[in-house]
């Protein structure tokens, strides 16, 4: 008997351990309801959402427009409120709303930048707020400006900065105060593909750095590049968490692109669709579910065929959402 308490409570301890030290914030049952005028129909945005994001994890936050990220997020900066369930942090992030905020950096969706400062005043004003030391501030702005190759307009007040210096400007914002969990709300919309990429690399790094990371997309492939985990709204409600690799893989929709230097087709039911690539070489292409590669290649194989290009085509988001439906 005594064994069993015993054994018990140590579970009780392990457990409560395993959740204060790992766990950087939890939905428990969020549901969000938004009311308008007395005579209009509540509209619910969240709808019983549960969700964990751990320690040192960067966390993809998927969903179509409209799916609830942007509510999710402002539930998690404390813009409002949920309107039932309950949102619960870790103790490392501080003890109330004031002191997570100086632990959070945070990139909105549609930030506000003052026109007639310039980038550095700008940052410096931000920096000041979150009390940090001027010598410090000028010290991480260098060295995210040189990172984000932002430098050469620090000086320029920010009504001239162009959409991607902006998005630049604002991520170097929520990272000025060095925080331990950084929200981020579509981060990577209106970049071009060389900001993307450096974006990315930026995530990544700060991820090796032991920082917990939580950005929203609707592009499976700039989550999927950047994360190992994933949370998928739709509607408002909770359709997936957990790995992304497994989230892809599962789909069987995920196919293949197979470029064949062949003179005998190969079987109709091995593949999709067919097109050809170049005729005078006898070079076609074919579009192979993933589950049917290892005999596809085999067939060619067997008809002496020359397999030029093998790549994936990883599924949209509309193809992922249906697939957990179904
Ligand atoms: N203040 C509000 N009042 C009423 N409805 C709202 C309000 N804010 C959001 N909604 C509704 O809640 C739903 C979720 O909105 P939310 O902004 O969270 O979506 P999202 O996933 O961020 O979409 P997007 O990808 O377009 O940014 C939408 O249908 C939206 O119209
Ligand atoms: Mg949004």
């Amino acid at each position: 008997m005594f064994v069993t308490v015993v054994h018990l409570f140590l579970i009780l301890v392990y457990n409560s351990i395993k959740w204060n030290g790992r766990s950087m914030f939890k939905f428990k049952n969020i549901s969000k309801e938004y009311k308008g005028h007395f005579w209009e129909k509540k509209f619910v945005a969240l709808d019983n959402v549960s969700l964990s994001v751990d320690e040192g994890e960067v966390v993809g936050f998927l969903g179509a427009n409209g799916a609830g990220k942007t509510t999710s997020i402002k539930i998690i900066m404390n813009f409002i409120s949920p309107t039932s369930g309950e949102i619960v942090f870790d103790k490392k992030l501080g003890n109330n709303t004031v002191e997570r905020f100086s632990n959070i950096g945070f990139f909105p969706e549609r930030p506000y930048f003052y026109p007639h400062l310039t980038g550095r005043e700008f940052i410096g004003y931000l920096g000041q707020l979150n009390k940090v030391e001027r010598s410090l501030i000028e010290k991480r702005l260098a060295f995210w400006a040189e990172k984000l190759r932002l430098t050469f307009a620090l000086d320029r007040k920010i009504r001239s900065y162009s959409k991607g210096m902006l998005q630049r400007l604002g991520f170097i914002s929520a990272n000025i105060h060095d925080p331990k969990l950084i929200v981020l709300d579509e981060p990577l919309s209106g970049l071009d593909p060389v900001g993307r990429k450096e974006f990315k690399d930026t995530l990544k790094y700060l991820s090796e750095n032991g920082k917990t990371i939580f950005f929203s997309s609707h592009i499976v492939s700039d989550i999927e590049e950047v994360c190992k985990k994933v949370i998928v709204l739709e509607s408002g409600k909770l359709m997936y968490q957990g790995s992304i690799s497994e989230l892809i893989e599962k789909d069987s929709h995920t196919y293949l692109t197979i470029r064949v230097k062949i003179n005998e087709q190969p079987a109709k039911d091995l593949y999709l669709k067919s097109q050809i690539f170049d005729q005078s070489q006898g070079i076609y292409e074919y579009e192979v579910e993933k589950r049917l590669q290892d005999k596809f290649l085999t067939e060619i194989l067997k008809l002496g065929g020359n397999i030029l290009f093998l790549g994936v085509i990883n599924p949209t988001l509309e193809e992922i959402i249906y697939k957990i439906k179904n």
